[in-house]
């Protein structure tokens, strides 16, 4: 699994890393803006200064610079990431940026804060965000699913998994919000239990060892330790959590648990976790199309997906390509994307 740049090159403390096509401009910001000159953050534009687009522009194209704004003033950011999206004159992908940007932050502190179910409490809203957004445009996951391939990877592929499977949970059960929640907070907190594995590990892209191969298959068991005692996770979303590498055959982990033995979310949640990391760019393997990752993931039929959810799933892209991945591919092994052959 690839990692963001804000693991990779920790800055000061005090700051959090933005990404700047989510900063509205030709509008006063509303916090401080500041730029890191090598190592130091410098003050950019203050708050209520304007930032052109025109200037956006030119900064966006020699690209490299990294944003920062201060974390006392994070909830100033946020607030102005959701102005944007309550505006009305608001493009669709100005919108997807906000839920993106709004989702990482989130997903960023279900992997850094102390306490998870403090943050579970903001992930709730931020759910109930994505599902308005996901049913209001059939689009809108067209854009989002755009917005992923250059992004950090690691706290996206939560976050794309979570459009995923309210996606297809909306497709399952319509208009029913509470199961749209559940399977929003299923998608997103699906793979919290590798806060407790090494990153070194996680990012790991020569081959795994076995040992490190089965520390990192105990993620979901990590994840269900993580929620039991956090109130405000829906039972189904927590067994997503702890479910979601089973396989429809009996041959997946923790507990091998086959069919209806395991829950229909948790079953969704397979299908978008691997869907998203075969569609998403990451530094060692170019993204490949929606069709072709269907492709590939029909290839691994049966067994792998409940084939009734996958088949729901696959409705949304009916075109085949021509390509297979192996049977025993898993979402959470770099190397196991070489396995992808051209038939
Ligand atoms: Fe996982
Ligand atoms: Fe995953």
């Amino acid at each position: 699994m690839g990692e963001p740049a804000i693991k990779q090159k920790p800055v000061i403390s005090r700051f959090f890393e933005v990404r700047l096509q989510s900063v509205v401009t030709d509008v006063p910001l509303g916090f401080d803006l500041f730029l890191l000159v090598s190592g130091n953050p410098i003050l950019f534009r203050k708050q209520k200064d304007v930032l052109t687009s025109q200037r956006l522009h030119s900064l966006l194209s020699h690209g490299g610079q990294r944003f920062l704004v201060l974390e006392e003033q994070r909830p100033l950011y946020i607030q102005s990431l959701k102005e944007m999206v309550n505006n009305p004159e608001t493009s669709m992908e100005v919108k997807s940026r906000y839920i993106k940007e709004s989702a990482f932050l989130h997903v960023n502190d279900l992997f850094e804060k102390e306490s998870v179910a403090e943050t579970v409490k903001g992930a709730e809203i931020l759910v109930s965000e994505m599902v308005d957004f996901v049913s209001e445009d059939v689009s809108a996951v067209a854009n989002l699913m755009q917005l992923s391939k250059h992004d950090y990877y690691t706290y996206n592929h939560c976050v794309d998994v979570a459009v995923y499977t309210i996606s297809l949970a909306k497709q399952l059960y319509g208009a029913d919000r509470e199961k749209l929640i559940q399977a929003g907070l299923g998608g997103l907190l699906h793979d919290v239990g590798k806060r407790k594995i090494d990153t070194a590990l996680i990012n790991k892209q020569t081959k795994l060892s076995q040992e490190e191969w089965l520390e990192i298959k105990k993620h979901p068991e990590y994840g269900q330790a993580i929620l039991i005692d956090v109130e405000n996770v829906p039972q189904d979303s927590k067994r997503a959590v702890y479910e979601h590498h089973e396989n429809y055959d009996g041959t997946g982990y923790p507990n091998k648990k086959r069919g209806d033995e395991v829950c229909e979310l948790s079953k969704i949640v397979a299908i978008a976790d691997v869907f998203d990391a075969l569609t998403t760019e990451r530094s060692y393997h170019k993204a490949i199309s929606p069709s072709e990752a269907l492709d590939m993931m029909f290839g691994m039929q049966p067994g792998k997906f409940d084939p009734d959810l996958f088949e729901a799933f696959n409705k949304k892209f009916d075109k085949k390509a021509n390509l297979k991945l192996l049977s025993d591919f898993d979402p959470c092994q770099a190397g196991s994307i070489t396995r992808i052959e051209k038939k």
